[in-house]
């Protein structure tokens, strides 16, 4: 049951999102973003919306991991993953996202405890309008489009796959260069907010 938006409201917004992505109304500006503070935000959202959705769990580690990417796009791409993932693993499902980091990529990992994407579905569910055997009852089969797209964007990539142990595994791959030291970034912002000198002069 949905609390906050209605079908065609959705809609709506998924085509507008589509749009804007595509024909790069979004204009892409670099920032830095705490991993674990957006997706907590969005998981704290997504609860908000939704009344049947999965608890959406953030490993801690997200939270000293800095991206500088721009976040309206990282939003759009993480935002329909994550909604998948909650709405398709229902109440009493859980939604897990860590991060896996290889020598030259960086990727944010959402694991759900749905019922994943039938194998013959998986190469046509990123298409405009596609919806699968497991479709939910509020979608419009934009979202996978969107996060493709704006992944792309960004010089990355969404990575699907069905997980042995049962749910779907959704990656939001990116190569490591866009990695950021949290700290240095905090560092550098109270420099520029408080800069030397600036109290006495
Ligand atoms: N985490 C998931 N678990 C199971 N099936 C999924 C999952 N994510 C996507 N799917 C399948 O892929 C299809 C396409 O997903 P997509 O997000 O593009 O569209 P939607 O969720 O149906 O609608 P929208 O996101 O536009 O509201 C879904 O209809 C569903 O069948
Ligand atoms: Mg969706």
């Amino acid at each position: 049951m949905v609390i906050g938006v209605d079908r065609t409201s959705r809609l709506v917004r998924q085509l507008t999102d589509m749009t804007n992505t595509e024909s790069g109304e979004i204009a892409t500006a670099q920032q830095n973003v705490n991993l674990g503070k957006i997706l907590g935000q969005m998981a704290d959202d997504i609860g908000q919306h939704y009344s049947d959705t999965a608890a959406i769990e953030v490993d801690p580690q997200l939270a000293g991991i800095c991206l500088s990417v721009d976040p309206s796009l990282f939003t759009l791409a993480a935002r329909n993953l994550l909604e998948n993932a909650a709405l398709h693993s229902g109440t009493d499902g859980v939604v897990r996202c860590l991060v896996r980091t290889e020598t030259d990529s960086i990727a944010v990992v959402i694991d759900d405890s749905g019922p994943g994407i039938p194998e013959e579905e998986l190469p046509k569910v990123r298409d405009r309008f596609y919806r699968g055997r497991n479709k939910t009852a509020m979608g419009s089969g934009l979202g996978l489009a969107i996060a493709d797209l704006a992944m792309k964007r960004l010089g990355g990539e969404v990575y699907l796959e069905n997980r042995r142990e049962g749910g779907l595994r959704a990656e939001l791959r990116l190569a490591d260069k866009v990695r950021t030291d949290c700290s240095e970034n905090s560092a550098a912002r109270q420099r520029r907010e408080h800069p030397v000198g600036s109290i006495s002069s």
